[in-house]
């Protein structure tokens, strides 16, 4: 099992680029299953998570693989016979697996898909995603661990999610694709990256309007086309990089990035007292002398997204007064307090809330990444504080980040990879 580590003090600077967003990688793959035919995925971020959807589609029967030779490109491959199903053994390693539920009843009449069970940062039932499938005309059935969701032909209908979620959206919309007849979802999640799976099916020839908007109309069609398609840019890799900036005094281009996407996290940036500015294909964060705190509530977007609290969260530890965190998407999401306190943060928990007192500075020490954003709100904590931190358990890292040491090690920092 591999660790990092890292000596800290250094002031980041350079440039550095972006890869593919894992969260839009995830269902787009998985929406290759909606036509016959060979797809073609460019910029598809090299992460442990896309090893497991690439085999979850392979286990089905799909040509599912990257390209040796061009590392960002993926094909997906759907010419014979598929079977429908998801096991465990997968959905237990990536929840996001149950994103093949939509396209596979859509597709083949049937699909037989772990139920994902819970993770270290929630219990995230999937009832929304069973709710709009049933809306569609789909019998579900749960048995033995599996959700079994069968239907001849699934017919349009309308769907109004009692609480917004990305891949519950993304995996109804997958399947309203190809049902009879008109679909309108509500109350639908409008992160860019179900904007970027709706226009990667609209290339298939799907008729999604909406998508970016929390109403998406969709009216069925009788079937798809393969496609080609580069995946967009990483917006938590990208407010990933602009804090290590931040955090460790420095000043960094961080290249490939759509700005819109970033407005939340951004402005909260800007509060702190950095200088973000808009350079070709790029923000630059400078950091100020002086770091401010400021408060967060995580939403969903356009809000300030959950999968930055963490990252913020290490940035609020060494600045200067108290700043106030609510997280308000999943209701253990602040696994990373007691080892980013183990740094010398002083943060406390109030139930959704962490309130973190700025410190003067935080020192090296051992530590366990317990979730992806949390192995990389260490990493951040870890090139400020002063001395060595080790951070284990970071294949938690490698399933969302694509060679993040080496990105940061490239703007200066003392950052290597050792097996523990
Ligand atoms: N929820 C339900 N019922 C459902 C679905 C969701 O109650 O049927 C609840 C969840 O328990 C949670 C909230 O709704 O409290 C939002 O969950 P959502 O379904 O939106 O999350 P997700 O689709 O499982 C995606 C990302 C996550 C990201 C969240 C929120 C992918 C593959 N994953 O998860 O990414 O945190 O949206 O933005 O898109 C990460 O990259 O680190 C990560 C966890």
């Amino acid at each position: 099992m591999d660790k990092i580590v890292i000596k800290g003090g250094q002031a980041l600077h350079g440039e550095v680029q972006v890869s593919g967003a894992k969260n839009a990688a995830l269902p787009i793959l998985a929406s290759a299953l909606l036509a016959d035919g060979t797809s073609t995925y460019r910029n598809v971020p090299d992460l442990a998570d896309v090893g497991t959807m690439l085999k979850v589609l392979r286990t089905m029967g799909c040509d599912a693989e990257r390209d040796t030779e061009t590392q960002d490109l993926c094909r997906v491959g759907v010419n014979g016979h598929i079977t429908p199903e998801a096991p465990y053994d997968l959905v237990k390693t990536m929840r996001a697996s149950v994103v093949v539920l939509g396209p596979l009843v859509a597709r083949f009449g049937r699909a037989r898909v772990s139920m994902p069970g819970g993770c270290a940062i929630g219990a995230r039932p999937i009832d929304q995603h069973l709710k709009g499938l049933k809306a569609l005309g789909a019998e579900i059935h749960l048995t033995e661990g599996y959700v079994e969701a069968t239907a001849r032909q699934l017919k349009g209908g309308t769907v109004n999610f009692d609480v917004i979620t990305v891949t519950g959206t993304e995996n109804v919309m997958m399947a309203a694709v190809l049902a009879k007849g008109r679909t309108v979802m509500e109350n639908c999640a409008r992160e860019p990256e179900v904007e970027e799976l709706a226009k990667v099916l609209n290339k298939m020839g799907a008729r999604i309007e909406g998508a970016g908007t929390s109403v998406i109309t969709i009216e069925g069609v009788d079937g798809l086309k393969p496609v080609e398609h580069a995946i967009l840019p990483d917006r938590i890799e990208a407010g990933t990089l602009l804090v290590a900036a931040a955090i460790s005094g420095g000043n960094v281009l961080v290249k490939r990035v759509v700005p819109e996407h970033l407005d939340a996290v951004v402005e909260k940036l800007r509060e702190t007292g950095c200088t973000i500015t808009a350079e070709a294909g790029g923000l630059r964060c400078q950091a100020p002398q002086r770091l401010e705190a400021v408060n967060i509530t995580t939403t969903e977007y356009p809000g300030f997204p959950t999968d930055m609290q963490a990252q913020l969260m290490a940035l609020m530890s060494v600045s200067q007064g108290t700043s106030v965190i609510s997280e308000n998407i999943f209701e253990n999401r602040f696994m990373h307090v007691p080892e980013l306190d183990r740094l010398g943060a002083d943060i406390s928990i109030q139930g959704h809330t962490a309130v973190v007192k700025g410190v003067k500075g935080l020192s090296g020490a051992p530590v366990m990444a317990t979730d992806l954003r949390a192995s990389a709100s260490l990493i951040l904590a870890g090139l400020r504080a002063e001395g060595r931190t080790d951070v284990s358990r970071v294949y938690h890292l490698d399933r969302g980040y694509e060679r993040l040491e080496r990105k940061l090690r490239g703007l200066g920092a003392d950052i290597r990879r050792e097996k523990a």
